[in-house]
C-alpha cells in the first residue's frame, strides 16, 4: 500500500476500539493513538492536584503538560512531564472522572491539537477515541464506528479488571458505562457521534480478528481506490 492514510477509529467504552486498532495498525505498519489515554491522563493530573472541581486549573494542566505517548508491545505508555503514570490512568477513579474532566473546553482543544500534530507527522496513522471522525480528523481518508450491546461492553471491562486483579462486579461496571455512554453523547462539545461518512460495525457477536478483519478490508478498498 503506497499512501499512507488516516485511519479514525471511534465507539463507546467497550466497543472493541483499542484492540482492534492496535491490531490494525500492527497490520498496516501505522502509528497507534490512544486519545482516550490523553484525557485519562489529565483527569490523573487533576485528582492528584485536587482541582477536579477547577475548570480552568484542568485547562491550564491540558494545556501545559507535556504528554508523550509510546506505544509498546500492545501497551501504550504514558509520560506526564517525563513521569510514567501508565498504570494510574486506568484506576476506578480515573474511570469515575474521565467524563466530566473530558467535557472541559479548554481540555478538549489543548488536547485535540495535539492529536492534529500526530496526524501531520506525515506517517500512517490509527487514532481511536469519540471525536476523531468528526472533529480531529473530519478529512481522514477512513472512517470506523464500532458498537456493541452493554453486557457485551460490561463483559469486556470486566474481563480486563480480572486479568489486572482488580475486583469489581459487573453491575458497578455497567452503570459507570452507561454514565460515561450518557455524559459522552451528550455533552455540548464534541460528543460522540458517528461521522456521516463513517462505517459503522456491530461488534457484539464477532471476534476480534472479524472485527480487524472487516476494518481492514474497508482500509484496503480506500487505499486502493486512492493509488
Ligand atoms: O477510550 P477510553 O474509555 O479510554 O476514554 C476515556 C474517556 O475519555 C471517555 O469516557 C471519554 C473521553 N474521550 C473523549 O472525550 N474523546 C476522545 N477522543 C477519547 C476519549
Amino acid at each position: 500500500m503506497s499512501k499512507k492514510l488516516i485511519v479514525a477509529i471511534d465507539g463507546p467504552a467497550g466497543s472493541g476500539k483499542s484492540t482492534s486498532a492496535k491490531l490494525v495498525a500492527q497490520k498496516l505498519g501505522y502509528l497507534y493513538v490512544d486519545s482516550g489515554a490523553m484525557y485519562r491522563a489529565i483527569t490523573y493530573l487533576a485528582i492528584i492536584r485536587n482541582v477536579l472541581n477547577n475548570s480552568e486549573e484542568i485547562s491550564t494542566l491540558a494545556m501545559q503538560t507535556d504528554l508523550k505517548l509510546k506505544y509498546e508491545d500492545g501497551i501504550t505508555f504514558v509520560f506526564a512531564n517525563g513521569k510514567n503514570i501508565t498504570g494510574e490512568i486506568r484506576s476506578v477513579e480515573v474511570n469515575n472522572n474521565v467524563s466530566i474532566v473530558s467535557k472541559i473546553d479548554g481540555v478538549r482543544k489543548a488536547l485535540v491539537s495535539k492529536q492534529k500534530e500526530m496526524g501531520n507527522l506525515g506517517c500512517g496513522i490509527v487514532m481511536e477515541g469519540r471525536d476523531i471522525a468528526s472533529v480531529v480528523f473530519p478529512n481522514a481518508d477512513v472512517k470506523i464506528f464500532l458498537t456493541a450491546s452493554i453486557n457485551q461492553r460490561a463483559e469486556r471491562r470486566l474481563k480486563e479488571f480480572s486479568e489486572k486483579g482488580i475486583d469489581v462486579n459487573k453491575t458497578d461496571i455497567e452503570e459507570n458505562i452507561s454514565m460515561r455512554d450518557n455524559l459522552d453523547s451528550t455533552r455540548e462539545l464534541s460528543p460522540l457521534v458517528k461521522a456521516k461518512d463513517a462505517f459503522e460495525i456491530d461488534t457484539s457477536n464477532i471476534t476480534i480478528d472479524e472485527q480487524v478483519e472487516k476494518i481492514l478490508t474497508i482500509v484496503n478498498k480506500i487505499a486502493g481506490n486512492k493509488t
